[in-house]
This record gives structure tokens, sequence and C-alpha cells, in this order.
């Protein structure tokens, strides 16, 4: 394979990114990685709001790919494949992602390829530490919590998930309950340092279910009972704040490293030299990657989470995905469309209500 230059976008949820990517699989450089947030559009209104974020999208897709561009060193001359994130997500964001990338795909006569978000994130340990298939991945973030046997470029089997919530959505929904600033995981993180993680009992759910599936909007329910039987008595002592941030942390940590205990089970069975890979942005949690590094250790596999900046939404794991999925598919041409839910494994049963937030991963 020669080494190719890709421009990836992304557009799914509240981040607009683009992304220039140089190489071939095995040695692949990120040129440029630009990501632009939208945090502060969002920020009265507790969550995502679909409409606001297409529109900044649309408004700031052109002058992302620029900056990209700009920031790498070269010209559209110099692309040889676009790739975007066709899915899933907020439909209005992924159809401007789309219609840009076709634009430039068009005028510049270049292949087109539709990339599924997940299979961004779930690529990117191979991006960035040429991880060997089959390797277990946990997705955890605000959006999305679940766990994949990644097998190739387009092999995915998904062992389990969140059936509610995801993890950094209960993180930040249980900040705004005690109080905590948002984003609510590293505020938590914070707080939990000073806290007692046993003062309250806390559930575990699902821990008493067979299998991989989790449940974390019990969990934040009993935190809000917690809550509102302090605050009857005075108010929210910072010390109750604390303890609560640690209890709720301590009882995310168990959950993720006994539910990879079991993924784990079952994946090792498929290789010699096993590897856990985390994405997503509640794996920048110490507690929860201590967690999960004992449970890999456990089984002997090896613990790898990607730098931050790539385990979290961007553009150059969508332009690698598309490296990738060039050795085992046609690109998609000027019919991709744009699909709001697309999920992975098409063979998994339906996940019941995962990313309430939106279509984050
Ligand atoms: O992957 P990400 O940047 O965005 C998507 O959801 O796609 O993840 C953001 C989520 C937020 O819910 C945030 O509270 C959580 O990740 N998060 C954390 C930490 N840092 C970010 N959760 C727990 N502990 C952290 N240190
Ligand atoms: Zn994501």
């Amino acid at each position: 394979m020669t080494s190719l230059t890709i421009l990836g976008i992304e557009s799914s949820c509240d981040d607009t990114a683009a992304a220039v990517l140089r190489g071939q699989i095995g040695d692949t450089q990120v040129l440029s990685s630009v990501v632009l947030g939208q945090t502060e559009l969002h920020a009265n209104f507790g969550g995502v709001v679909p409409e606001i974020a297409a529109r900044a999208h649309a408004e700031k897709l052109d002058l992302c790919v620029l900056q990209a561009l700009n920031e790498a060193h070269v010209s559209l001359d110099n692309i040889d494949a676009v790739a975007v994130t066709a899915g899933p997500g907020l439909i209005g964001g992924v159809v401007s992602g789309v219609m840009c990338a076709k634009g430039i795909a068009l005028a510049q006569g270049l292949p087109l390829y539709g990339i599924n978000h997940l299979a961004g994130h779930a690529l990117t340990p191979r991006l960035t530490d040429n991880v060997p298939y089959p390797y277990l991945m946990l997705l955890v973030s605000g959006g999305h919590c679940q766990f994949l046997i990644v097998a190739g470029p387009d092999q995915f089997q998904r062992l389990g998930g969140t059936i509610d919530d995801a993890p950094g959505e209960a993180f930040d929904k249980v900040a705004r309950l005690i109080s905590l600033p948002q984003p609510g995981g590293p505020a938590i993180e914070e707080r939990a340092k000073q806290g007692d993680p046993r003062r309250f009992k806390l559930p575990r759910p699902l821990l008493d279910r067979d299998g991989c599936d989790m449940s974390f909007s019990g969990l934040k329910t009993a935190v809000l009972r917690q809550r509102d039987s302090l605050v009857q008595e005075s108010t929210l002592a910072a010390q109750d704040q604390a303890d609560l941030a640690a209890g709720f942390q301590a009882a995310v940590v168990d959950v993720l490293a006994e539910k990879t205990r079991r993924a784990l089970e079952l994946y090792v069975q498929l290789t010699d030299t096993p590897s856990i890979c985390v994405a997503g942005g509640v794996a920048a949690n110490m507690a929860i990657r201590s967690g999960l590094e004992t449970s890999a250790a456990e089984f002997g596999a090896d613990f790898i989470a990607p730098p931050l900046a790539l385990c979290t939404d961007n553009a150059a794991m969508i332009a690698y995905a598309a490296l990738e999925q060039m050795t085992t598919r046609d690109p998609d041409g000027m019919g991709l469309s744009a699909r709001p839910r697309w999920p992975l494994d098409q063979t998994a049963p339906a996940m019941l209500g995962s990313g309430k937030k939106g279509a984050k991963a």
C-alpha cells in the first residue's frame, strides 16, 4: 500500500472537526487535527440542542477544513481521499458534514468514504499503538458505553453496553445534583479526592445479572435520594458533596471493572496476545483507568489508552478508519447518506436507550 493523504471530517455531535492524515496502515502521521467545540453555545440548555449544533457545524465546517489543511501544510490538490462521519449522531450535524465532504470530493474528483463514528473510535488504537486484531474495546463517553471485539476494519462484535445512561452522562447529571460545575466528570473526580467512598451505600447496578450490559441511571437516582435526605437535615456541606462524589465514582469504577472482567473472559479465548483499549472522555478518569488496568492485569491483557485528544471526538480517527476500510470495501461516492442510527454490530440486539444526551461516543 502506498502512502495516502486523507482529509477527515466529523460533525456528529457538538464538535466540528477536520484532520489531515498521511501514511499507510502501521505507519500513519496525523498532520493536523482541528476540533472546534460548541460548549458555550449549549451551556444554558443543560444539554446539546440539535438545531443549534447543526447551524454551528454548517457555519464552521469550511473554516475548520481550511484550518486543518493549513496546519498540515497541504492543499486540496494533495488530498487522495475524503472521509466523513455519516452516522450515528444528531442528523443535522451529520448532514452538514456529509454535504461538505461531498462538495469537496465532487469538486476535486476524489473518492468519498462515509465512516461510522463508533468505528472511528474503535479503530483509534491501531492509529496510535498499532494494536493487532482482535482487540477488546471499551467505549466510555458522554453518549456511549459499549464493549466491542474489534476483529477487522469493519468487523465489530458488541458484547454488551449500557441499557440507559452513558457513564459520562451520569457523571454530568450527578455533578448537577450535587452543585458541581460542568463537565461533571473532571469536577467529580477532583472533589472525590477529599471524599469517603464508603460513607453512603450506593448500588452497583446489574452486577447480579450475567453478561456485559450496564446501567447507570439507578445509581444517579440513588445519589439524588441521598442528597435529598442530606438537604432536608441542612444544606449540602462540602464534605457531603465530596463523599457523594467519591461514593458515586467508586460505584462506576466497580461496575466498569467487573463488566470488563466479564468481557475479557469472553475475549481472551480468541487470542494469545490480548489487549484491552479504551476510548471516550470518561477514559480520562484516573480511578476508572486504574480499575480497568487491574482487570486487564488479572487476564494478562495489555491496557491501552490513546492520548486524550484522540480518545475524545476528533476527525483524525475518521480519516484513519477510511485508510483501514479502503482495504476491505469500495468508496461510497455521491450516493452516501447520513444515518442518525447506525449500530456497529448489525447482529447485536438494539440498545434500549444509550446516550440520551445525544448520540455521542
Ligand atoms: O468523549 P467525550 O469528550 O464527548 C463525548 O461524549 O463524545 O466525553 C465527554 C464526557 C463528559 O460526559 C465528561 O463529563 C466525561 O466525558 N469526562 C469524565 C472525565 N473527563 C471527562 N468523566 C469522568 N472523569 C473524568 N475525569
Ligand atoms: Zn464520539
